[in-house]
């Protein structure tokens, strides 16, 4: 079927510089450590994603988004940054950052890099210099630091706990505590003080200049925080003004936030063409668009379908109001399944009904031992396939994790000796933490680690990996890996305008739509084969029977 079609499927990447090339791209995101390991340590490096370029243009991606590289004690792996203007001894050097943008800019790939501006890490300067200066001092100004409470004041100033478990306070020895969200290594950044906010348009400028094309913004709704006087309010308010998030919460999505984000956006337009950015934002649907606003950072994340259960209304209400809401920004939608904090969609999708497709309750399967018998691996794999000919088809920017095109489960069995997360450690092992979607890749199916370097790899890999490696899926045309590859070819020369009609196929289990130029995505979200609409199929994500698509399955068809 799709075998002739595709000799002629070759693509122009999209017009080099053109403003908009964000709008619709298809942007690969590499969790560097575990991406490729050039010099055999185990730990996954530039030079390994230099050597890989070439794998990526084959894949068809638009850009790739590098996860945090910059100089880290890996704490929350690399999101604990020590120096937001060089690259990590451990996996390369800034000249070879500069070789990395190169190569990538010549194969038609553009570069989006991470940049964490809610914390730096406990061993950047400025807080080891805030350490080492008294209470109330200039250097302590730039984070948060507060008075411990109680008779003797040895109390944190709140019972607040951090997102990855136990106080959100760490004393530092003279009656102060300071404020850290995340790890006790990650301590939050003040943004009520000029310098911090200096500083960090002097990152952007540092990265642009180098030719990076855009930024991902780490948990872009926490920067601007109000803490009250004493005291402060107890966790359990703190969780109460949760549920309204109007822009007055103490710690999230404020309305001055967007302050920032409008100076930040001065300085990407300095730029031609200008710098894009997309924010990490974990706010209200309604509060999204300030955020992808073309004043303000000019995307957002939606991670509204990497929530969802593989079902059709979901799916259906989810785009309908995510292409809403873009357009209220006047930005594109993004779409997103996997990423570097959740457990694999493959597995999600795997997991009985009832254990969802969601996220939140795949983290429960995997704390409770991540049973292999409640996990239907070919299922989920399926879905996951039918799910992606269907984001591809969607007008917005495509975000897909490294290991997703080859179809890659979530590693549930690391030994707890092996873990790596934060939020492991400070659960008592009672939360998994994120590390099984993290596992270095295979490449090859055999080898000290598959292909991913010369030596062990940082994070072990299990045996059935070895069934997923690039070198067995690249000569199989029915591989996962070929599915992605066509599909993206065929989404470059299918692209046009952004809109989407739904067309109503009176069954409740399907999904159909129809993009300009005749281009039409199909998926069957029930388990009995549905008759497809007229049209030539491009592409399907399970073999087709006659004009019929089986269940679990997408398939593309143009008029
Ligand atoms: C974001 C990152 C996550 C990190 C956290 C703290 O949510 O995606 O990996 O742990 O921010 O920086
Ligand atoms: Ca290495």
């Amino acid at each position: 079927m799709s075998e002739t079609l595709f000799v002629n499927a070759e693509a122009e990447p999209l017009a080099e510089q053109d403003p908009n090339w964000w709008r619709q791209a298809a942007v690969y995101q590499i969790y560097p450590r575990s991406f490729a390991d050039g010099n055999g340590d185990g730990i996954g490096d530039l030079a390994g994603i230099i050597s890989r370029v070439p794998y990526l243009e084959a894949l068809g991606v638009d850009a790739v988004w590098l996860s945090p590289f910059y100089p880290s004690a890996l704490a929350d792996g690399g999101y604990d940054v020590d120096d937001y203007r060089d690259v990590d001894p451990k996996i390369g050097t800034l000249e070879q950052f500069d070789v990395m943008t190169r190569a990538l800019h010549d194969a038609g790939i553009k570069l989006i890099v991470d940049i964490v501006p809610n914390h730096s890490s406990n061993r950047h300067v400025w807080f080891r210099e805030a350490l080492a200066s008294p209470k109330g001092s200039p250097a302590r100004g730039r984070y948060i630091f507060r008075d411990g409470v109680g008779p003797d004041g040895t109390e944190p100033p709140s019972d607040w706990t951090s997102i990855f478990g136990g106080s959100a306070w760490e004393p530092v020895g003279d009656g102060q505590f300071y404020l850290h969200l995340f790890a006790p290594e990650q301590p939050d950044f003040n943004w009520d003080n000029p310098e911090v906010r200096e500083d960090f348009l002097t990152t952007l400028r540092f990265w642009a200049d180098r030719g990076v094309d855009g930024f991902r913004v780490d948990v872009a709704h926490g920067l601007a925080k109000k803490l009250t006087d004493d005291p402060l309010p107890t966790h359990a308010d703190l969780e109460l003004a949760e549920a309204v998030r109007d822009g007055a919460h103490m710690l999230w999505d404020r309305d001055e936030v967007h302050d920032i984000y409008t100076q930040w956006r001065a300085v990407l337009n300095e730029y031609d063409p200008p710098r894009t950015a997309v924010a990490e934002a974990w706010v209200h649907a309604s509060r999204r668009p300030r955020y992808a606003s073309p004043d303000g950072l000019g995307q957002a994340f939606n991670f509204d379908l990497l929530q969802a259960g593989f079902d059709a209304a979901e799916f259906r209400r989810i785009i309908g109001d995510n292409l809403e809401l873009a357009a209220r920004s006047g930005s594109s939608t993004t779409w997103v399944f996997s990423n570097h904090d959740v457990v694999r969609h493959a597995t999600r999708y795997g997991l009985p009904r009832h254990a969802g497709g969601d996220t939140t309750a795949s983290q429960e399967w995997l704390r409770q031992g991540g049973n292999e018998a409640v996990l239907d691996r070919a299922l989920g794999l399926r879905r996951a396939r039918a799910a992606i000919l269907l984001m591809l088809a969607l007008p917005g920017s495509a975000y897909l994790y490294q290991g997703e095109e080859l179809g890659l489960h979530e590693v549930a069995d690391i030994p707890d000796s092996a873990r790596q997360d934060p939020t492991f450690f400070r659960n008592a092992g009672v939360e998994i933490g994120r590390d099984g979607c993290r596992v270095p890749l295979p490449w090859t199916a055999s080898g000290p680690s598959l292909g991913f370097g010369d030596g062990a790899p940082h994070l072990p890999q299990p045996a059935w990996y070895a069934d997923h490696a690039v070198e067995a899926q690249t000569a199989d045309g029915t591989s996962t890996l070929s599915l992605y590859r066509e599909a993206l070819a065929l989404r470059r020369r299918l692209q046009g305008d952004e809109e989407l009609a739904w067309i109503d196929s009176g069954d409740p289990r399907v999904l159909h739509f129809r993009r300009p130029g005749g281009w039409h995505s199909v998926t069957n979200f029930g388990s009995a084969p549905i008759p497809l609409p007229a049209g030539s199929v491009v592409i399907s994500s399970a073999p087709l029977t006659e004009q019929q698509l089986p269940g679990n399955a997408t398939a593309w068809l143009v008029e």
